[in-house]
């Protein structure tokens, strides 16, 4: 049988999802607003399995038996509930990004793998099935199979509306994304688990729900009046909410290190400098996302180099959504 690859970019929430309203299916709790980041992505190629027995994960051309392959295996004895084949698959990635460490590389991930499981068997999808079965893989990669900005649905909704749309920006919002590393290390804990502990024990994660459609809304707008002043705060609120939410939870979830919190103070010192060109988001890790407009980017990136609170730092613009890789 034939040999399928395919391509996507990892994405970051500009307002971020966080918990599910159903586990077994992966419907995120609520809506979620991202950016396709353009050249931090994975490559994945599916084929039949060497065993007759069960699937293969290799991950950057090692054999991974550990937690991914468990997740994998979950994921594919799921698409087979849905679409069914025979056999088992050898599933290999490659990752032109750090893994696990709040990169959005399980986004890029499950979106290569849906793209590439669509061309294998195929199933010939619409973008919005694709994406729907991005989700049930990671909720964020459902995002990742659109170009440039995309909107996930969340909330009490069925499976089938669970997917993601693509999203116009006005022409004045030209905009890029910096991502200051602090850490590659991988995460003590999962997303996944993460919000499984918020839901359960954060006295404020019932506000974060009840304000969160809200916000989203009001993130609509700032997009539709070409407002990224609007937008930058609004991402911000989403993230440190998602955040106190998590540091109130039982046992508290911090992601943030040292350097996290020094640089979201450096932001603000570019803010009081310069006016309000540069905007943070964080994920389920260390790193710092920087939200400005692509003729501050030089002004904004010589800044954080020159902090020395950086490890690396990718430049993104607006990505392409994910797409199959003819061998
Ligand atoms: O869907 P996951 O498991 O990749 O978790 C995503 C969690 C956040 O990045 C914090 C939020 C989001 O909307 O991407």
């Amino acid at each position: 049988m034939k040999k399928s690859q395919s391509y996507a970019n990892a994405n970051i929430a500009l307002v971020k999802y966080w918990g599910k309203s159903d586990i077994a299916l992966n419907i995120p709790a609520m809506p979620s607003l991202s950016m396709t980041l353009d050249g931090l992505g994975c490559k994945v190629c599916v084929e039949p399995s060497s065993t007759s027995s069960s699937h293969e994960l290799f991950i950057d051309d090692e054999k991974s038996l550990g937690p991914e392959f468990t997740r994998l295996s979950v994921y594919l004895e799921q698409v087979r509930g849905f679409y069914s084949f025979d056999g088992f698959l050898k599933i290999s990635s490659k990752n032109f990004m750090p893994m696990s460490a709040g990169l959005a590389s399980s986004a890029a991930f499950f979106a290569a793998l849906a793209t590439a499981l669509n061309d294998h068997f195929g199933l010939n999808l619409s973008p919005k099935s694709l994406s729907r079965l991005a989700r049930l893989g990671s909720a964020s990669a459902a995002r990742s199979i659109f170009s440039k900005w995309a909107l996930l649905e969340g909330g009490e909704i069925n499976d089938d509306e669970a997917h993601a749309l693509p999203i116009i920006l006005p022409d004045s919002l030209d905009l890029a994304m910096l991502i200051a590393v602090t850490s590659t290390a991988k995460k003590a804990i999962s997303s996944r688990d993460a919000m499984k502990i918020t839901g359960a024990s954060s006295p404020y994660y019932p506000a974060f729900l009840a304000t969160h459609r809200g916000d989203f809304k009001d993130m609509q707008a700032a997009i539709r009046d070409g407002n990224f002043h609007l937008m930058g705060e609004l991402m911000e609120h989403s993230c440190m909410k998602m955040h106190a939410c998590m540091m109130a939870a039982r046992p508290s979830i911090n992601y943030f290190n040292h350097d996290t919190v020094k640089l979201i103070h450096f932001i603000y010192e570019i803010r009081k400098k310069y006016g309000p060109i540069a905007f943070f988001t964080i994920d389920a890790g260390p790193n710092v996302k920087i939200l400005c407009r692509s003729q501050h980017l030089e002004l904004v990136k010589s800044a954080f180099s020159l902090s020395g609170l950086c490890q690396d730092i990718y430049v993104s613009r607006p990505g392409l959504g994910a797409y199959v890789v003819e061998s």
